[in-house]
């Protein structure tokens, strides 16, 4: 079954909307496999947001991420990873639609709530990442 890799930043936790957030995906419907608050060192978030090193923000996020804990989460089932990035909204706070967790939390694209992963590829790599197997659990008995 599809399994997505999705993260509430700093700014969610520090704001107390980590559980908030969850039960949006719980109600869904998807089934979540993992679940932890942590700390990101700066090693894993250069890893993780690789992909934007040459970016003239890169400093910056960096910087944001490792400044407090995330809520990393596993969540799995049907259509899990557009569907979760469809919930979550558009990168930049004011352009994503109200209803969405960005469009209804947040308004600074730097500060944008929620990380979710955008294709398979990344939802493998964010897994292994952020989770040992060990820390993830079988998919509960569900309607
Ligand atoms: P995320 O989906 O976690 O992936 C990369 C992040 O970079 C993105 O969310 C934003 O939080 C951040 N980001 C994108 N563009 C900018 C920008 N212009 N200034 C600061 N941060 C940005």
């Amino acid at each position: 079954m599809e399994q997505t890799f999705v993260m509430v930043k700093p700014d969610g936790v520090r704001r107390g909307l980590a559980s908030a957030i969850m039960n949006r995906f719980e109600q869904k419907g998807y089934a979540l496999r993992g679940a932890k608050l942590m700390t990101m060192s700066r090693d894993l978030a250069e890893t993780h947001y690789g992909e934007h090193k040459e970016r003239p923000f890169f400093g910056e996020l960096v910087s944001f991420i490792t400044s407090g804990p995330v809520f990393a989460m596993v969540l799995e089932g049907e259509g899990v990873i557009a569907e979760a990035r469809k919930m979550i909204g558009a990168t930049d706070p004011l352009e994503a639609a109200p209803g969405t967790i960005r469009g209804d939390y947040a308004i600074k694209k730097s500060e944008n709530i929620i990380h979710g992963s955008d294709s398979s590829e990344s939802a493998d790599r964010e897994i292994k990442l952020f989770f040992a197997a060990d820390e993830l659990v079988e998919a509960p008995q569900t309607i």
